[in-house]
């Protein structure tokens, strides 16, 4: 199984890769493969609201019209088996990359074509406070609402901590092996 981590953090030493890194560690155990993506090193705009009435071309064809670095991980998203959001805490929110690119991808999900080999698929976030530590259950709720408008199957939601990071690796690691068993509600 092909397993995509898609990151909201720049820092490939920092506390939200290294919670990605544990669950990457748990899927590779088992003999999965998995990729991870930077969200804040990729070329990612805000959408631009195109038409007056809010919407553009996701609306009537699942896609988007700016070209920068979108369409590429959407596709990576498509080729994966699973996918894993692991998010940076800012303001108990999510971060701005991760923002841009779920607020774009849930509005070409609306579409069906835009849904294609996305819906129903297994996903997993992570939260990370890594700074005082608060927000990381509300930054979750946040990450879990527009992963399941884009018509992901959300099988987990994992908040951490920095007081708590060198315990949620385990479980991490763990739900990584999990992951590979391809749990689907469905
Ligand atoms: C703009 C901003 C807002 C932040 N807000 C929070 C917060 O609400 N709670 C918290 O514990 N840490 C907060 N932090 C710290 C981040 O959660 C911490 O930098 C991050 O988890 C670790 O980043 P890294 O994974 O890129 O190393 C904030 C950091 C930034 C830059």
């Amino acid at each position: 199984m092909k397993v995509l981590i898609v990151l909201g953090s720049r820092n490939p030493q920092g506390q939200t890769a290294r919670a990605a890194d544990a669950l990457l560690q748990g899927v590779t155990d088992e003999g999965s493969q998995g990729e991870r993506v930077f969200l804040p090193k990729m070329k990612i705009e805000s959408c631009r609201q195109c038409e007056d009435s809010g919407w553009g071309i996701c609306r009537t064809e699942g896609k988007c019209v700016i070209e920068d670095d979108f369409a590429a991980i959407v596709g990576q998203i498509r080729d994966a088996d699973a996918v894993v959001f692991a998010n940076p805490v800012y303001f108990s929110d999510l971060s701005e990359s991760m923002r841009a690119f779920t607020d774009r991808l849930r509005r070409t999900c609306m579409h069906e074509a835009g849904r294609d080999k996305i819906a129903d698929k297994p996903a997993i976030g992570i939260c990370v406070a890594g700074g005082g530590g608060g927000g990381a259950p509300a930054c979750a709720v946040s990450l879990e609402k527009v992963l399941q408008r884009c018509g992901f199957d959300v099988v987990d939601m994992i908040p951490a901590r920095r007081q708590n990071l060198d315990m949620k690796v385990n479980i991490l690691e763990i739900t990584g092996k999990w992951l590979t068993t391809c749990p689907s509600s469905g």
